[in-house]
């Protein structure tokens, strides 16, 4: 995909769609892909991720009620010849809400202006990428929990009414223009929804969830990824790695990768499961897809607080971790398999999880118990 710079255009114009619904592949001329650019701040040296992104979405696997529900935005707005309806995608990290916003744009046959909430510290960064947008394109902002006040007011009239309000001098000399914009989609994604104010929450006509994929829908995507690298692999080392991958795309293409530089070095041929297991304990991924620092958490709690409950600073000051990482990266994941539970009081550790790690199960009380959990 094209990364291309943008140019400035000073007049709205109409969106750039195609005819009532047509589709992209009804055109006579195939579709050209859509652009991205990326803003020079957070540009990476090479995208190492872009080559390995689906297109499509009939490409995206996974994820079944966003795509319909994306699927039904798209062909709406196309057959009403509009800009997509602002979406807010949320989820944990790695889930693919940058790769559905370059998916939408390819779509749309737009393109699609990649950002982060950090980048945008003064108004006239997030007014320079305003003004430059082209009928319909995407501006897609990562972290959007992150954005400063200033610029999330200006955000405001522009999502609403796709104008740019821009305050000139200061004191009693102030003045408030108004510079019209081209229509735009604004797709925002966030790890923590919560962390929103409600006034632009409210502003986004679409809100989903991302959630953590499967193993046979990783299994798949291990594959895919695998024919896209060249990497010969059978069914059963696809599984392994999916199965060890915490539910996320991300880290399934990236323990694929790390498998396959195993196989290079030490074997010779494809991948299989055994090979997939022995490479992944090196990389001290265990069959579950806990890591070295999952384990951790689990064991401090254990060894240090009788399994919990234990406040989040408290966990991040005994082991060394960032408060922000453990509820946002790691939290997530070991809730999913069940062996950590947030409590009114604090997180607790789960029978599940001493069983999984090798302790006694009488090393925590039995938080699965509805008594004891509403006490707390
Ligand atoms: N690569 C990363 N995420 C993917 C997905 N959801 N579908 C297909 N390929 C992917």
């Amino acid at each position: 995909m094209a990364i291309i710079s943008s140019k400035s255009e000073s007049e709205p114009q109409p969106p750039r769609q195609q005819k009532a619904g047509a589709k992209p592949s009804d055109a006579a001329e195939p579709a050209a892909p859509a652009s991205v650019v990326r803003e020079p701040r957070d540009r990476p040296a090479s995208p190492p991720e872009d080559g390995l992104r689906p297109q499509k979405i009939a490409d995206y696997i996974g994820q079944k009620s966003l795509k319909e529900v994306l699927d039904i935005a798209i062909r709406a707005a196309q057959s009403r010849e509009e800009p997509l309806d602002h979406l807010l995608l949320y989820g944990p990290p790695g889930l693919g809400k940058t790769t559905m916003a370059l998916i939408l744009a390819q779509e749309m046959q737009v393109d699609c202006k990649i950002t982060t909430a950090p980048a945008l510290e003064r108004p006239r960064d997030i007014a320079g990428l305003l003004v430059n947008l082209k009928p319909g394109d995407i501006l897609f902002i990562d972290e959007i929990h992150r954005l400063p006040r200033v610029t999330e007011e200006i955000l405001y009239p522009a999502m609403e009414d796709s104008r740019l309000d821009i305050t000139i001098g200061k004191g009693q000399s102030a003045r408030t223009r108004s510079i019209p914009l081209n229509p735009f989609t604004l797709v925002g994604a966030t790890t923590r929804v919560g962390a929103l104010t409600s006034p632009l929450r409210d502003r986004f006509g679409l809100i989903q969830r991302l959630r953590f994929y499967e193993v046979d829908e990783l299994t798949q995507i291990v594959t895919r990824t695998a024919q896209v690298l060249n990497t010969p692999i059978q069914p059963d080392g696809a599984e392994e790695i999916a199965r060890r991958s915490r539910g996320t795309p991300r880290i399934a293409n990236r323990l694929l990768k790390r498998v396959r530089d195993y196989v290079e070095v030490k074997k010779s041929g494809r991948i299989n499961q055994a090979i997939a297991a022995e490479a992944l304990e090196l990389f001290n991924v265990d069959p579950c897809g806990l890591d070295w620092t999952d384990r951790r958490l689990l064991s401090v709690m254990i060894e240090n607080f009788n399994g919990g409950p234990v406040g989040l600073d408290t966990m991040a000051a005994a082991t060394g971790e960032d408060a922000q990482t453990i509820e946002e990266v790691y939290e997530p994941y070991l809730m999913q398999l069940g062996y950590l539970q947030r409590t009114p009081r604090g997180r607790v550790v789960t029978r599940a999880a001493c069983r999984h790690l090798g302790y006694e199960v009488s090393a925590v009380p039995d938080f699965y118990n509805e008594q004891q959990l509403s006490m707390m």
